[in-house]
């Protein structure tokens, strides 16, 4: 591949720091290099630095310039429901009506109206609806996502949805994590301790033997399943040596971010309903917080998490969209940087923290979600002069190209 230089940047969002995710005032600190330039060979980056260093150092290479926009490292997702056939605008359109998330699943939505579609639908179908979908997030800056299966829950149709995952990895530029999440609902075709079984004994060690999944992800929750069931789910999958991630405490404080501390899980995600106790559990056992925002907004709830209290407490915060079709709709994260600052108080160099570097670390990656020497060239440049604007101005999108690999990605 040919050399670039991207030159002319008004703030250059470096994100360089320890090689570690970033905690306390760390996650102020984005390493911004104004009038910046990259140089980026064989899809890596060679040098980052002023633009009058890397002008020098850019002879034979094709040129790219920024015109004063802002660079940031591409966003990581690392929360995301991304395979799944159909929407739930009827849902929707009922919790408008005043309906809750529980009442609707209760009356026939909620998450098995995505399973009964999503069974129904091909591996086709299902490539061809997650590619477009990869395009929504590209669009919006986001260039690596972590990605849970979950609308299946037959051996074969969790299968599927993993199998997509690997497509879309292999057959386009976006990069896709793979969390296996069978334990996402009781299939109502099956009862709780069946499903628990088939779980742990044949869907997590095909999961596993094919490769299919990185992480291994439950929805601990009542009407779901509870902290004993999701032990039990969660070693039996650390026993085949995935790593962990989990659901916890997002419509009751149910004990579950203890539960993932005990299990030494990378993070816990959503956590809206965890108090003090379980945010010192999180803390002693280092796992990362996972916030998510938009599906809070989605569903009409003000219980944002305790971000200020996690931060505080010296965690490492990530920030993720959640995407899915029933409670967060939202492939943008310039939208849950602006609600992370508007709603959760964070400030906006820890909601890029938290959505960059510290994302790319709870997916177990350090090639990703900073601008540095050797780091993959994934890069996002906004059409603002100043990155805070990208949390500032909301409801519209600003993303003015994207690079993965080095490689322009054309929308
Ligand atoms: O992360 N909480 C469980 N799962 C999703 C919702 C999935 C759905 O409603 O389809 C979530 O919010
Ligand atoms: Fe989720």
């Amino acid at each position: 591949m040919k050399s670039l230089a991207l030159l002319h940047a008004s703030q250059l969002v470096t994100l360089a720091g320890p090689k570690r995710p970033r905690v306390g005032a760390e996650m102020s600190e984005l390493g911004i290099i104004r009038d910046g330039g990259i140089l980026i060979r064989d899809g890596r980056i060679a040098i980052i630095g002023p633009r009058a260093e890397i002008e020098k150092k850019a002879a034979g290479a094709e040129i790219v310039d920024l015109g004063g926009r802002v660079v940031l490292p591409g966003f990581v997702d690392a929360h995301t429901h991304l395979v799944f056939a159909g929407n739930r605008i009827d849902d929707f359109e009922r919790r408008a009506r005043g309906e809750t998330y529980e009442q609707i699943a209760k009356a026939g939505g909620g998450i098995w109206s995505t399973v009964e579609k999503t069974r129904a639908a091909t591996e086709a179908d299902l490539f061809a609806q997650a590619k477009k979908h990869a395009e929504w997030f590209l669009k919006c800056g986001t260039t690596t996502v972590e990605a849970k299966s979950g609308y299946g829950l037959t051996v074969e149709d969790e299968l599927k949805i993993l199998r997509v995952m690997r497509q879309l990895n292999r057959e386009t530029p976006f990069e896709v994590v793979s969390t296996f999440l069978g334990a996402h609902a009781v299939p109502r075709d099956s009862p709780g301790e069946k499903y628990v079984d088939l779980v742990i004994n044949e869907m997590l060690p095909r999961v596993a033997k094919e490769k299919l999944a990185e992480f291994c992800d439950v929805f601990c929750e009542r009407g779901y399943f509870d902290v004993e069931q999701s032990r039990k789910i969660l070693s039996a999958a650390k026993q085949l040596g995935l790593k962990l991630r989990g659901h916890v405490d997002q419509l009751t404080n149910s004990g579950g971010a203890k539960l993932m501390a005990e299990l030494g899980a990378a993070t816990a995600d959503h956590l809206e309903k965890t108090d003090e106790q379980g945010i010192a559990a999180l803390k002693n056992a280092n796992v990362q917080p996972v916030l998510l925002p938009g599906s809070v907004y989605a569903l009409g709830s003000t219980s944002y998490p305790r971000a200020r209290e996690m931060i505080e407490a010296g965690l490492a915060v990530v920030l993720a969209t959640d995407f899915n079709p029933g409670s967060s709709p939202t492939p943008s994260m310039p939208m849950v940087l602006s609600l992370a600052c508007t709603q959760m108080k964070m400030s906006p160099p820890e909601a890029i923290t938290a959505s960059t570097i510290n994302a790319a670390y709870s997916l177990n990656r350090d090639d990703i979600g900073s601008l540095e020497p050797g780091k993959a060239a994934n890069v996002a440049i906004f059409d603002c002069e100043d990155y805070r604007e990208l949390a500032y101005w909301f409801g519209f999108p600003q993303t003015h190209a994207v690079f993965v690999r080095g490689k322009q990605i054309s929308f």
